[in-house]
């Protein structure tokens, strides 16, 4: 049985879906404060999955799902996620992300579970000195939120030297799409994230596009999205490798291509059949230009590659955007 924390919410509910099709017994852990039991209800139609609501501040919560299961690896998603409030509430992220983390991981050695991948970030390499990035850019994260998993992945080292226990941590450029069925697809209050947010402009209710003056081709910021379902083959492909006995290691996600913004709204406006309107903003603080994987080392050691395009992403993003009224 596989236990994934943070099943509820975007990506991770992807991952389930992808298990649940492949047979695997799943349990989720979620505390559903930014998760959706709605998502829940849709996921457990196609397959073997208990839920369980708990939060991973409490040790007891997570105890109990290892007391009572049969976990033989574990995906861990659950974590806040929005930079900007992670520069104003940095006691909030720590607490959640790297306490929450600490106990899901002292909760695995107690029950002798010695597999786990860990949901990272572009965001633990901070600004960008080379592009496309690859592992071995410097990690120097310039906001908590890039701090909490840096420091979630440098525990998962030294629990491996001491503990033995084995990790993969992934970490994702930007995350973007839906089920390609429909059933589950992105679902964030607020939504912070640029395909959805253009998507749900509408007159009186710009998209704000922040920046137009970058050293890009045509000044907006360059972005690596890589759409979810990619994300979640990604995932099964490390739960395989850490099966067979693979080394604690990280991988990048990312498609090894950048999009303007001016692109992707492009692509949302063809894909929409109207004009989207848009207002000009000035840049946001710490927006890098660039941000762009190297995916090389996932694909070789992984065998994974990204099969979707931008144009699949935003269209299955927008097909999911009226499934649930929200
Ligand atoms: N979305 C992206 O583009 C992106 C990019 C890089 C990394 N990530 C990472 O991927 C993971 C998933 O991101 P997402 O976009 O699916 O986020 P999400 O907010 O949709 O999902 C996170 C889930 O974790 C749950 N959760 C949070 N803290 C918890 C706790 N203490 N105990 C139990 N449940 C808790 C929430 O209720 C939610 O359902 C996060 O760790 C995030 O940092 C996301």
């Amino acid at each position: 049985m596989i236990l994934v924390t943070g099943g509820a919410g975007y990506i991770g509910s992807h991952l389930v879906m992808a298990l649940l099709e492949k047979k695997e017994d799943v349990v989720v852990f979620d505390s559903l404060e930014l998760g959706h039991i709605q998502t829940i209800e849709i996921l457990q139609k196609f397959g073997n999955l208990k839920f369980v609501q708990g939060n991973l501040k409490n040790i007891d919560d997570i105890r109990g799902v290892f007391l009572v299961n049969k976990i033989d690896a574990v995906v861990h998603f659950a974590a806040y996620s929005q930079v900007g409030e992670s520069v104003i509430n940095p006691q909030k992220y720590y607490y959640n992300n790297v306490y929450g983390a600490l106990n899901l991981l002292n909760a695995m050695l107690e029950f002798g579970v010695k597999k786990i991948v860990f949901s990272s970030t572009a965001a633990v390499y901070g600004e960008p000195c080379y592009t496309p990035i690859d592992e071995n850019h410097q990690k120097n994260p310039i906001n908590p939120y890039g701090n909490s998993k840096l420091m979630v992945e440098k525990i998962l080292d030294d629990y491996d030297k001491a503990y033995g226990l084995k990790s993969v941590r992934l970490r994702y450029f930007n995350a973007c799409g839906a089920d390609s069925k429909s059933r589950i697809g992105e679902w964030h209050e607020p939504e912070t994230h640029l395909i959805p947010n253009i998507l749900k402009a509408e007159e009186g209710k710009n998209f704000k596009m922040y920046g137009d003056d970058y050293d890009t081709k045509d000044g907006t910021c360059i972005r690596d999205y890589i759409n979810v379902e990619d994300l979640a083959a990604a995932h099964i492909k490390a739960v395989e490798y850490l099966n067979n006995g693979g080394k604690t290691d990280y991988f990048n996600l990312g498609t090894n291509e950048g999009n303007s913004v001016k692109e992707v709204f492009s692509v949302c406006e063809t894909i929409k059949g109207e004009k989207i309107p848009v207002e000009i903003c000035p840049r946001r603080a710490g927006d890098p230009a660039i941000l762009v994987a190297d995916n090389k080392k996932a694909k070789e050691v992984l065998n994974w590659a990204p099969q979707k395009d931008l144009y699949a992403s935003i269209k299955s993003a927008y097909e999911w955007e009226n499934v649930i009224p929200r």
